[in-house]
């Protein structure tokens, strides 16, 4: 594949989409329903390995891609990794350019920038943080090289021709309308939370933080403190095992922005004679629901595990070829996310005004999530 030849189309298609865009990303549309979600989504998204009929490379030659990857600091973010190489791989019409920016911003503009130079047919950005883009966004603009953002977004550029990730700001809110739920079913009045936020400057930590938030201050619960855990099991843990000094007693609710701190949070816990979970003093709340995540709901030590996916690949490929047809992609295109907890008492939680289905953990769910 000739980039230069198919760069006039494509940047055609940039500004088309620029145009035609669906809702700026600084201002999210309120959160799309799942049935919205999977309306913008490509219906028919290609499985991983299976090349097509009408793959990319059927002349021959590779597309080119380079993808700054955030990382490699939890489960969640080895699944992404693992959907991209799956998708982009050579059987599949694709090289691949994978690189870990090990949560260094910097790192990761010099990555970018890698890209340009290697002139590579596309570059794929999931933003370490959600500022500090446009310069780098214009450079690959001008070098005729087409971005696509994935999972976390960018808020002070629009020089992208398309986003495919989560609403975080709807996972926070979901969240908080389950625990406001759960705690009425449970009778229990006082609510007195601790949050262990993700990576400072995030777009998931950010909107977690602002879902949660809004709906603590609605019910009037009291944050006690939030402190990142930088998406990790240490960092996870390291704040819980401060928290359990400096709050002993004092809380019954334990809000985690990932899965892995949600596992280091449990060993502090653990250490510190806390009891968790469906049958102990603090609620646990979690996002992501990989695998290991959604074992722990079933055994009962999360109580309720926001969905994150991880698969946007799929879907990205899908813009390269709507690219590489001549069209324009959407402009914004969201996962569809589940809710999951261990207890079947409520089916469903009202969030953004509708309602919303709660799937208890079973071993058929764990045994085909990520
Ligand atoms: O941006 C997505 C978040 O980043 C996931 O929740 C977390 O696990 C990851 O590290």
């Amino acid at each position: 594949m000739k980039r230069k030849i198919a760069s006039i189309l494509i940047c055609v298609a940039m500004v088309a989409a620029m145009v035609v865009g669906c809702g700026s990303k600084e201002e999210p549309a309120a959160a799309p329903t799942e049935q919205e979600a999977e309306a913008d989504t490509p219906a028919d998204a290609p499985e991983a390995d299976a090349p097509e009929a009408d793959a990319p490379a059927a002349g021959g030659e590779l597309i080119t891609i380079g993808f700054a990857q955030v990382g490699h600091e939890s489960d969640w973010r080895t699944a992404s990794t693992k959907s991209c190489q799956d998708v982009f791989s050579e059987a599949n019409g694709y090289d691949l350019q994978f690189v870990d920016c090990d949560n260094d911003s910097a790192e990761q503009l010099n990555a970018v920038r890698t890209f340009i130079e290697q002139d590579v047919d596309y570059i794929i950005i999931d933003p370490i943080v959600s500022t500090g883009w446009d310069t780098v966004l214009s450079e690959c603009e001008s070098a005729g090289i087409p971005v696509i953002i994935i999972d976390r977004t960018i808020d002070d550029s629009d020089k992208y021709v398309s986003w495919v990730g989560s609403n975080f700001k709807t996972e926070g809110l979901a969240a908080g309308e389950w625990l406001k739920a759960y705690t009425e079913a449970k009778n229990i009045s006082e609510v007195n939370v601790l949050v262990i936020e993700g990576s400072t400057g995030a777009s998931a930590t950010i909107g977690r933080t602002e879902g949660f938030k809004e709906i603590a201050d609605r019910e009037g619960w009291t944050i006690l403190d939030s402190q990142s855990g930088d998406f990790t099991q240490e960092g996870g843990q390291k704040v819980m095992e401060s928290y359990c000094k400096s709050y002993e007693g004092k809380f019954n609710v334990v809000v985690c922005q990932n899965d892995n701190e949600a596992f280091g949070a449990m060993d502090a816990m653990k250490a510190a004679s806390v009891s968790y979970g469906v049958n102990g003093d603090v609620i646990l709340i979690s996002f992501d629901a990989c695998t290991a995540g959604l074992e722990f709901v079933m055994s009962g030590d999360i109580n309720a595990d926001f969905e994150c996916n991880p698969l946007a690949a799929p879907f990205v490929e899908d813009v390269i070829k709507t690219l590489q047809s001549g069209g324009t992609p959407e402009k914004e295109v969201y996962m569809v996310e589940h809710w999951y907890v261990n207890e079947d008492i409520l089916s469903s939680i009202e969030v953004n005004g509708e309602s919303q289905e709660l799937t208890v953990v079973t071993q058929d769910i764990i045994d085909a999530q990520y």
